[in-house]
């Protein structure tokens, strides 16, 4: 088996990033990405500090603004105050957030020239529409690893298991939108292992770690794994069983150093993407 290094494809799509972060730098624009984080979920700070490392490595600002506890009001607030501020060229909102506060209804707020995580209904809709858009970096990167590894979408069957508004949906539009066969599953899916045992290329995100074995992954299918779910060693474990992956997957994405990098890359294309105009 495999292991698809998403290390070196962000490592690319970083040195895109730094040289269209200088130009913008010469040109008299700070490429600035502002980042809202509305919980102490320890999982979150770890990928906002990747961010934060991956931004200052390209040329990128990014400005982190923590909230304690925020409601919804506070937190469409903020996001409505970056999105007006012409410094900031990209604006993403960190999930989880707390109870009562739905990304779907405060990424309402973010202005979609700036919604660099696709996380605003107008972004989803323009995704859903096949419209020119910036989508969920996360749902990009899983799109990004498959197309450098040259997997061809057209016509294969896919199984995306889970079907969050930031993962799974925006992921599965994408692969819909590239002509794949495109199956979502999530909690309440019959037979789960049956299904994704017929997958050609299998994308997991589902949150529990080590949850697709051997017996989800069909023989020589493209299994991309997007969990991190943290480990009590202060680790990270994705939602797939490289043990039982192996041997029967013909490639999968570790983790870490899979999806995660290249989603961070992401950002930070769409950020300097943003500043551009
Ligand atoms: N690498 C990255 O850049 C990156 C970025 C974002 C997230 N992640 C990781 O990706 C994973 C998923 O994130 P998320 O935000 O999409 O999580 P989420 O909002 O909790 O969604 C999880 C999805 O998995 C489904 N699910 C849960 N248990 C299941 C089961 N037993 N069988 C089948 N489906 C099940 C849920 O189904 P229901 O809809 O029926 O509840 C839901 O659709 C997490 O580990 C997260 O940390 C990674």
């Amino acid at each position: 088996m495999k292991l698809i290094d998403g290390r070196a494809v962000a490592a690319d799509i970083m040195s895109e990033v730094s040289a269209a972060a200088r130009d913008l730098r010469s040109a008299g624009t700070d490429p600035t990405l502002a980042i809202v984080v509305p919980t102490r979920d320890e999982a979150t700070a770890w990928y906002v500090r990747s961010i934060e490392r991956a931004a200052a490595r390209a040329g990128v600002t990014s400005r982190v603004e923590n909230l304690h506890d925020p409601d919804a009001a506070e937190v469409a607030e903020v996001l409505r105050k970056l999105s007006a501020d012409p410094s900031v060229h990209g604006v993403i909102c960190q999930t989880p957030l707390p109870d009562g506060v739905l990304l779907e209804e405060v990424a309402a707020h973010i202005d979609p020239r700036k919604d660099v995580d696709g996380a605003s209904p107008t972004s989803l809709g323009r995704l859903a529409a096949g419209l020119p858009t910036f989508a969920p970096a996360t749902a990009a990167a899983v799109l990004e690893l498959l197309h450098r590894e040259g997997v061809a979408l057209t016509g294969t069957r896919t199984v995306v298991v889970g079907r969050s508004t930031v993962v799974g949906k925006p992921a599965a539009l994408l692969l819909l939108n590239e002509h794949a066969t495109v199956t979502v599953c999530h909690s309440r899916t019959a037979d789960l292992e049956t299904v994704c045992a017929e997958a050609d290329v299998l994308v997991v995100a589902v949150g529990r770690p080590h949850f697709v074995g051997a017996e989800h992954i069909k023989p020589g299918a493209v299994v991309i794994d997007v969990g991190t779910n943290p480990t009590d060693d202060g680790g990270l474990a994705g939602d797939v069983d490289p043990a039982g992956a192996e041997g029967r997957a013909a490639s999968l994405t570790p983790v870490p150093g899979g999806v995660g990098p290249v989603t961070a890359a992401l950002l930070l294309r769409h950020t300097v993407t943003a500043a551009r105009g």
